[in-house]
């Protein structure tokens, strides 16, 4: 008899950012198969519109499937706030966002009501999380500020670079004069520069990782479904797969960077064909 448990959990993400979020599961869950798909081709979904970012999002839905996959996380925080709406409509199987935990998490920290979120263009113009806040807390006061430069220069590798420093001074300095207590790191790239963010906003601030949250609430929800995978994968058979749709070497590199597990491959795919 199949056991619909056994079935691997579909991870997305425009590109490499979402490894923050597969890694958080791995952690959590360790018996868990993965299959995480990565649009490298298409990444940025950022400056995109809410149209094109559905597009691309459910034809990574109809990828994913392919492999049987019995839940789906929106690992991206831009395609969480534009296209999970449209896709839980959609879909037959349970799927979840990254942004409803996150926000959940921050509305629980603060303590004097006032939660910066940064994020992508997209992300922060959509008021996704200041929509999510509002429904658990009304009274909080929420500040948004896109940061369209920290992808690339984690990307780049600078997670520990003066130019990092001095960009994110500019960019967090108006969070850091609202005297907010909170601040959301709503980009699937920003943990990795967590201890710069840390650094500039000083301790008084909470940073808040939607990723953790994420997989814990994963977890909670395979558990309730019986969908939680109890016994450790066989040994020696795949239990994490990557595909992306462009830069497979590209890619394994940086997943190798932030993944302790040594991921030996990644395959290119042409989800335009899905
Ligand atoms: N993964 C995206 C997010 O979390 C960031 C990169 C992009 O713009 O596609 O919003």
């Amino acid at each position: 008899m199949i056991n619909i448990a056994d079935a691997p959990i579909g991870v997305f993400d425009s590109g490499v950012g979402g490894l923050t979020v597969a890694r958080e599961i791995m952690r959590q869950i360790p018996n868990e198969r993965i299959v995480y798909f990565g649009d490298t081709a298409r990444v940025p979904y950022g400056s995109k519109s809410r149209e094109t970012i559905t597009r691309f999002s459910k034809q990574i839905v109809r990828f994913l499937k392919t492999y049987d996959v019995k839940t789906i996380v929106v690992a991206c925080n831009t395609a969480s706030a534009y296209a999970l709406d449209t896709l839980e409509k959609e879909i037959d199987i349970p799927i979840i966002g990254v942004v409803k935990p996150g926000a959940k998490v921050a509305s629980d920290a603060t303590r004097n009501g006032k939660i910066g979120v940064i994020g992508t263009e997209a992300t922060i113009g959509s008021q996704i999380y200041t929509q999510y806040i509002k429904e658990i807390n009304p009274e909080a006061t929420i500040y948004g500020k896109a940061c369209p430069l920290f992808c690339p220069l984690v990307e780049e590798g600078l997670w520990q670079d003066p130019v990092t420093d001095e960009i994110a001074r500019r960019y967090l300095s108006e969070l850091i004069d609202i005297d907010i207590d909170t601040l959301i790191l709503g980009c699937t790239h920003y943990p990795l520069i967590h201890s710069t963010v840390a650094k500039i906003m000083g301790e008084g601030v909470t940073l808040v990782n939607p990723a953790y949250e994420t997989a814990r609430e994963l977890k909670e929800m395979l558990e309730k479904n019986n969908l939680l995978q109890t016994t450790p994968p066989a040994l020696g058979s795949n239990q994490y797969q990557f595909f992306v749709s462009d830069g497979a070497e590209k890619f394994k590199h940086f997943a190798n960077s932030i993944i302790q597990y040594g991921i030996l491959s990644a395959k290119t795919i042409n989800i335009e064909e899905y």
